[in-house]
Protein backbone atom coordinates (compact mmCIF):
# COMPACT_ATOMS: atom_id res chain seq x y z
CA UNK A 1 0.00 0.00 0.00
CA UNK A 2 1.23 3.20 -0.81
CA UNK A 3 0.52 6.37 0.66
CA UNK A 4 -0.17 10.09 -0.86
CA UNK A 5 -0.24 13.24 0.95
CA UNK A 6 -2.93 14.78 -2.22
CA UNK A 7 -6.06 14.31 0.01
CA UNK A 8 -4.64 17.21 2.55
CA UNK A 9 -6.38 17.73 5.84
CA UNK A 10 -9.36 15.61 5.15
CA UNK A 11 -9.21 12.82 3.01
CA UNK A 12 -6.70 9.87 2.81
CA UNK A 13 -5.35 8.58 -0.72
CA UNK A 14 -3.82 5.15 -0.95
CA UNK A 15 -3.00 2.89 -3.95
CA UNK A 16 -2.72 -0.63 -3.94
CA UNK A 17 -2.21 -2.82 -6.77
CA UNK A 18 -4.87 -0.18 -9.09
CA UNK A 19 -6.96 -0.12 -6.52
CA UNK A 20 -7.41 3.81 -5.31
CA UNK A 21 -8.82 3.96 -1.49
CA UNK A 22 -10.56 7.64 -0.61
CA UNK A 23 -11.28 7.56 2.64
CA UNK A 24 -12.88 10.41 4.44
CA UNK A 25 -10.99 11.21 7.18
CA UNK A 26 -12.74 13.14 9.50
CA UNK A 27 -13.27 9.95 11.93
CA UNK A 28 -13.55 12.13 14.79
CA UNK A 29 -16.54 13.81 13.44
CA UNK A 30 -17.71 10.79 12.01
CA UNK A 31 -16.72 11.96 8.29
CA UNK A 32 -19.39 14.93 8.55
CA UNK A 33 -18.58 16.78 4.80
CA UNK A 34 -16.93 20.46 5.87
CA UNK A 35 -16.12 22.52 3.38
CA UNK A 36 -12.60 21.82 3.45
CA UNK A 37 -13.29 18.12 2.81
CA UNK A 38 -15.17 19.09 -0.16
CA UNK A 39 -12.17 21.28 -1.58
CA UNK A 40 -9.99 18.48 -0.55
CA UNK A 41 -12.65 15.72 -2.70
CA UNK A 42 -12.67 17.96 -5.76
CA UNK A 43 -8.37 18.30 -5.96
CA UNK A 44 -8.30 13.78 -5.24
CA UNK A 45 -11.07 13.10 -7.74
CA UNK A 46 -9.70 15.51 -10.30
CA UNK A 47 -5.69 14.42 -9.96
CA UNK A 48 -6.33 10.57 -9.91
CA UNK A 49 -8.15 10.74 -12.74
CA UNK A 50 -5.24 10.83 -14.62
CA UNK A 51 -3.25 9.19 -12.31
CA UNK A 52 -2.00 5.58 -13.39
CA UNK A 53 -2.24 4.01 -10.13
CA UNK A 54 -5.91 4.23 -9.74
CA UNK A 55 -7.86 2.08 -12.42
CA UNK A 56 -10.72 1.91 -10.03
CA UNK A 57 -11.46 4.09 -6.81
CA UNK A 58 -13.39 3.25 -4.16
CA UNK A 59 -14.59 5.48 -1.77
CA UNK A 60 -14.87 4.86 1.80
CA UNK A 61 -14.47 6.42 5.22
CA UNK A 62 -12.40 6.47 8.00
CA UNK A 63 -13.17 4.99 11.56
CA UNK A 64 -16.45 4.10 12.17
CA UNK A 65 -18.32 5.53 9.66
CA UNK A 66 -19.01 6.11 5.60
CA UNK A 67 -20.47 9.75 6.24
CA UNK A 68 -22.66 11.07 8.77
CA UNK A 69 -23.74 13.92 6.20
CA UNK A 70 -23.15 17.24 6.03
CA UNK A 71 -21.28 19.08 8.28
CA UNK A 72 -23.92 21.09 10.53
CA UNK A 73 -21.39 23.13 12.08
CA UNK A 74 -18.76 23.75 9.19
CA UNK A 75 -21.25 23.26 6.46
CA UNK A 76 -24.34 24.91 7.51
CA UNK A 77 -23.35 26.74 10.07
CA UNK A 78 -19.91 28.25 8.77
CA UNK A 79 -21.96 28.99 5.64
CA UNK A 80 -24.88 30.56 7.21
CA UNK A 81 -23.20 33.72 8.58
CA UNK A 82 -20.94 34.62 5.23
CA UNK A 83 -22.09 36.66 1.56
CA UNK A 84 -24.28 35.02 -0.65
CA UNK A 85 -21.75 34.59 -2.93
CA UNK A 86 -19.58 32.70 -0.63
CA UNK A 87 -22.15 30.78 0.30
CA UNK A 88 -23.01 29.84 -2.97
CA UNK A 89 -19.65 28.54 -3.48
CA UNK A 90 -19.61 26.07 -0.81
CA UNK A 91 -22.95 24.93 -2.04
CA UNK A 92 -20.77 24.57 -5.29
CA UNK A 93 -18.01 22.67 -4.16
CA UNK A 94 -19.87 20.59 -2.34
CA UNK A 95 -22.09 19.69 -5.71
CA UNK A 96 -18.69 19.25 -7.70
CA UNK A 97 -17.39 16.38 -6.32
CA UNK A 98 -20.54 14.18 -4.60
CA UNK A 99 -22.46 14.61 -7.72
CA UNK A 100 -21.28 15.98 -10.68
CA UNK A 101 -17.10 14.79 -10.49
CA UNK A 102 -18.31 11.16 -9.50
CA UNK A 103 -21.19 11.14 -11.45
CA UNK A 104 -19.75 11.03 -15.12
CA UNK A 105 -16.08 10.09 -13.53
CA UNK A 106 -13.33 8.79 -16.09
CA UNK A 107 -12.73 5.65 -13.98
CA UNK A 108 -15.15 3.09 -11.92
CA UNK A 109 -16.00 3.89 -8.93
CA UNK A 110 -17.43 1.80 -5.86
CA UNK A 111 -18.46 2.79 -2.93
CA UNK A 112 -17.42 0.93 0.39
CA UNK A 113 -20.20 1.71 2.92
CA UNK A 114 -18.49 0.90 6.23
CA UNK A 115 -20.98 2.25 8.84
CA UNK A 116 -22.81 5.39 9.74
CA UNK A 117 -24.61 6.62 6.10
CA UNK A 118 -26.84 9.73 6.75
CA UNK A 119 -28.51 12.37 4.41
CA UNK A 120 -25.91 14.78 2.38
CA UNK A 121 -23.50 11.27 1.96
CA UNK A 122 -26.24 9.73 -0.19
CA UNK A 123 -25.61 11.76 -2.86
CA UNK A 124 -21.68 10.48 -3.37
CA UNK A 125 -22.90 6.76 -2.71
CA UNK A 126 -25.30 6.60 -5.12
CA UNK A 127 -23.32 8.83 -7.74
CA UNK A 128 -20.76 5.94 -7.52
CA UNK A 129 -21.40 3.21 -10.15
CA UNK A 130 -21.31 0.51 -7.53
CA UNK A 131 -22.26 0.71 -3.62
CA UNK A 132 -21.18 -2.30 -1.15
CA UNK A 133 -22.17 -2.20 2.41
CA UNK A 134 -21.34 -3.63 5.58
CA UNK A 135 -24.43 -5.18 7.21
CA UNK A 136 -23.25 -3.15 10.30
CA UNK A 137 -23.51 0.03 8.21
CA UNK A 138 -26.56 2.08 9.17
CA UNK A 139 -28.30 4.78 6.75
CA UNK A 140 -30.76 7.60 7.29
CA UNK A 141 -32.32 10.04 5.87
CA UNK A 142 -32.16 11.84 8.88
CA UNK A 143 -32.88 15.69 7.61
CA UNK A 144 -36.48 15.84 8.91
CA UNK A 145 -34.81 14.83 12.48
CA UNK A 146 -33.29 18.51 12.69
CA UNK A 147 -35.87 20.35 10.69
CA UNK A 148 -34.34 20.23 6.82
CA UNK A 149 -35.43 18.70 4.16
CA UNK A 150 -33.26 16.59 1.78
CA UNK A 151 -31.86 18.71 0.22
CA UNK A 152 -28.09 19.21 -1.47
CA UNK A 153 -29.73 16.88 -4.36
CA UNK A 154 -30.41 14.34 -2.17
CA UNK A 155 -34.11 14.04 -2.94
CA UNK A 156 -33.03 13.67 -6.80
CA UNK A 157 -30.70 11.15 -6.05
CA UNK A 158 -32.61 8.97 -4.17
CA UNK A 159 -35.29 9.27 -6.64
CA UNK A 160 -32.91 7.74 -9.57
CA UNK A 161 -32.37 4.22 -6.92
CA UNK A 162 -35.27 3.79 -5.21
CA UNK A 163 -39.02 3.31 -5.70
CA UNK A 164 -41.32 5.55 -5.06
CA UNK A 165 -43.25 5.16 -1.91
CA UNK A 166 -40.26 3.64 -0.11
CA UNK A 167 -37.84 6.90 -0.95
CA UNK A 168 -40.97 8.96 0.83
CA UNK A 169 -41.17 6.29 3.73
CA UNK A 170 -37.60 7.61 4.80
CA UNK A 171 -37.49 11.05 3.69
CA UNK A 172 -40.77 11.65 6.10
CA UNK A 173 -40.40 9.61 8.61
CA UNK A 174 -36.05 9.74 9.20
CA UNK A 175 -36.56 6.11 10.33
CA UNK A 176 -32.65 4.23 10.33
CA UNK A 177 -31.98 1.06 8.22
CA UNK A 178 -29.51 -1.28 7.92
CA UNK A 179 -26.84 -2.78 5.22
CA UNK A 180 -29.34 -5.51 4.20
CA UNK A 181 -32.56 -2.61 3.48
CA UNK A 182 -29.93 -0.99 1.33
CA UNK A 183 -29.63 -3.83 -0.43
CA UNK A 184 -33.67 -4.66 -0.81
CA UNK A 185 -34.15 -1.08 -1.37
CA UNK A 186 -31.35 -1.01 -4.18
CA UNK A 187 -29.35 1.76 -3.19
CA UNK A 188 -26.45 -1.12 -2.73
CA UNK A 189 -25.64 -3.72 -4.64
CA UNK A 190 -24.88 -5.98 -1.94
CA UNK A 191 -24.73 -6.00 1.79
CA UNK A 192 -21.76 -8.28 3.40
CA UNK A 193 -21.12 -9.06 6.80
CA UNK A 194 -18.46 -6.05 7.85
CA UNK A 195 -15.37 -8.72 8.29
CA UNK A 196 -16.20 -9.71 4.38
CA UNK A 197 -16.49 -6.07 3.36
CA UNK A 198 -13.63 -4.94 2.40
CA UNK A 199 -12.44 -8.78 1.00
CA UNK A 200 -15.89 -8.29 -1.49
CA UNK A 201 -14.95 -4.83 -2.37
CA UNK A 202 -11.29 -5.35 -3.74
CA UNK A 203 -12.86 -8.61 -5.28
CA UNK A 204 -15.34 -6.27 -7.67
CA UNK A 205 -12.46 -3.97 -8.30
CA UNK A 206 -10.21 -6.84 -9.48
CA UNK A 207 -13.06 -7.87 -11.97
CA UNK A 208 -13.06 -4.42 -13.14
CA UNK A 209 -9.61 -3.93 -13.16
CA UNK A 210 -9.66 -6.86 -16.12
CA UNK A 211 -11.43 -5.15 -18.35
CA UNK A 212 -10.79 -2.98 -21.41
CA UNK A 213 -10.93 0.28 -19.47
CA UNK A 214 -11.92 2.27 -22.98
CA UNK A 215 -14.81 0.32 -23.60
CA UNK A 216 -15.64 -0.11 -19.52
CA UNK A 217 -15.70 3.55 -19.37
CA UNK A 218 -17.67 4.24 -22.66
CA UNK A 219 -20.43 1.69 -21.25
CA UNK A 220 -20.64 3.12 -17.56
CA UNK A 221 -21.08 6.60 -19.30
CA UNK A 222 -23.65 5.32 -22.12
CA UNK A 223 -26.13 4.16 -19.18
CA UNK A 224 -25.63 6.85 -16.96
CA UNK A 225 -26.41 9.25 -20.10
CA UNK A 226 -29.38 6.89 -21.66
CA UNK A 227 -31.05 7.12 -18.07
CA UNK A 228 -33.10 10.39 -19.16
CA UNK A 229 -33.43 9.78 -22.55
CA UNK A 230 -36.17 8.60 -25.07
CA UNK A 231 -35.95 5.45 -26.34
CA UNK A 232 -35.46 7.26 -29.70
CA UNK A 233 -32.61 9.44 -28.75
CA UNK A 234 -30.83 6.44 -27.03
CA UNK A 235 -30.63 4.17 -30.38
CA UNK A 236 -29.42 6.99 -32.14
CA UNK A 237 -27.04 8.15 -29.53
CA UNK A 238 -26.16 4.41 -28.19
CA UNK A 239 -24.87 3.74 -32.03
CA UNK A 240 -22.64 6.48 -32.25
CA UNK A 241 -21.25 5.38 -28.57
CA UNK A 242 -20.74 2.96 -29.84
CA UNK A 243 -18.94 3.81 -33.33
CA UNK A 244 -16.81 6.31 -31.19
CA UNK A 245 -16.01 3.28 -28.70
CA UNK A 246 -14.37 1.91 -31.27
CA UNK A 247 -12.81 4.70 -32.76
CA UNK A 248 -11.06 5.58 -29.63
CA UNK A 249 -9.91 2.08 -28.32
CA UNK A 250 -6.33 1.89 -28.63
CA UNK A 251 -7.11 -1.55 -27.73
CA UNK A 252 -9.47 -2.55 -30.65
CA UNK A 253 -10.86 -4.66 -28.45
CA UNK A 254 -13.66 -5.12 -30.31
CA UNK A 255 -11.76 -6.35 -33.38
CA UNK A 256 -10.21 -8.66 -30.95
CA UNK A 257 -12.76 -10.08 -29.58
CA UNK A 258 -14.69 -10.90 -33.16
CA UNK A 259 -11.65 -12.62 -34.51
CA UNK A 260 -10.81 -14.72 -31.49
CA UNK A 261 -14.55 -16.19 -31.13
CA UNK A 262 -15.33 -16.23 -34.81
CA UNK A 263 -11.91 -17.02 -36.65
CA UNK A 264 -9.26 -18.42 -34.15
CA UNK A 265 -12.40 -20.28 -31.57
CA UNK A 266 -10.36 -19.33 -28.76
CA UNK A 267 -13.06 -18.11 -26.28
CA UNK A 268 -16.99 -18.04 -26.33
CA UNK A 269 -17.94 -14.35 -25.12
CA UNK A 270 -20.72 -15.82 -23.05
CA UNK A 271 -17.77 -17.54 -20.44
CA UNK A 272 -15.68 -14.85 -20.48
CA UNK A 273 -13.66 -11.92 -22.11
CA UNK A 274 -11.39 -12.35 -25.02
CA UNK A 275 -8.01 -12.10 -24.90
CA UNK A 276 -6.50 -8.53 -24.21
N1 LIG B 1 -22.19 17.48 11.50
C1 LIG B 1 -21.35 17.99 12.40
N2 LIG B 1 -20.78 17.27 13.38
C2 LIG B 1 -21.07 15.95 13.41
C3 LIG B 1 -21.94 15.35 12.51
C4 LIG B 1 -22.52 16.16 11.50
N3 LIG B 1 -23.33 15.68 10.56
N4 LIG B 1 -22.05 14.05 12.82
C5 LIG B 1 -21.26 13.85 13.89
N5 LIG B 1 -20.67 15.00 14.26
C6 LIG B 1 -19.73 15.24 15.35
C7 LIG B 1 -20.44 15.35 16.71
O1 LIG B 1 -20.93 16.66 16.87
C8 LIG B 1 -19.32 15.01 17.64
O2 LIG B 1 -18.47 16.13 17.75
P1 LIG B 1 -17.73 16.49 19.16
O3 LIG B 1 -16.86 15.30 19.44
O4 LIG B 1 -16.96 17.71 18.83
O5 LIG B 1 -18.83 16.67 20.15
C9 LIG B 1 -18.54 13.94 16.87
O6 LIG B 1 -18.88 14.12 15.49
C10 LIG B 1 -18.90 12.52 17.25
O7 LIG B 1 -20.30 12.40 17.10
P2 LIG B 1 -21.23 11.65 18.19
O8 LIG B 1 -22.61 12.09 17.94
O9 LIG B 1 -20.67 11.82 19.55
O10 LIG B 1 -20.98 10.14 17.72
P3 LIG B 1 -21.91 8.86 17.90
O11 LIG B 1 -21.07 7.72 17.46
O12 LIG B 1 -22.52 8.81 19.26
O13 LIG B 1 -23.14 9.03 16.87
C11 LIG B 1 -24.10 9.59 14.72
C12 LIG B 1 -22.91 8.98 15.47
C13 LIG B 1 -25.35 8.73 14.94
C14 LIG B 1 -23.69 9.59 13.25
C15 LIG B 1 -24.37 11.02 15.24
O14 LIG B 1 -23.15 11.74 15.28
C16 LIG B 1 -25.32 11.80 14.39
O15 LIG B 1 -26.52 11.65 14.50
N6 LIG B 1 -24.81 12.67 13.49
C17 LIG B 1 -25.62 13.49 12.63
C18 LIG B 1 -26.19 12.67 11.48
C19 LIG B 1 -27.01 13.56 10.57
O16 LIG B 1 -28.18 13.73 10.79
N7 LIG B 1 -26.35 14.16 9.58
C20 LIG B 1 -26.92 15.20 8.77
C21 LIG B 1 -27.74 14.61 7.70
S1 LIG B 1 -28.61 15.86 6.83
C22 LIG B 1 -27.57 16.41 5.67
O17 LIG B 1 -26.52 15.89 5.42
C23 LIG B 1 -28.00 17.52 4.76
Amino acid sequence: IEASDIGGENVKVEFEDGIAWVKLNRPDKRNAMSVGLAEDMIRVLDELEVDDRAGVVILTGEGEAFSAGMDLKDFFRATDGVSDVKRMRAYRSTRAWQWRLLMHYAKPTIAMVNGWCFGGAFTPLICCDLAIASEDAVFGLSEINWGVIPGGVVSKAISTLMNDRKAMYYVMTGEKFGGRMAEQLGLVNEAVPADKLRERTVEIARVLLEKNPTVLRQARMAYKYVRKMTWEESAEYLTAKADQTTFVDPEKGREKGLSQFLDTKTYRPGHGAYKR
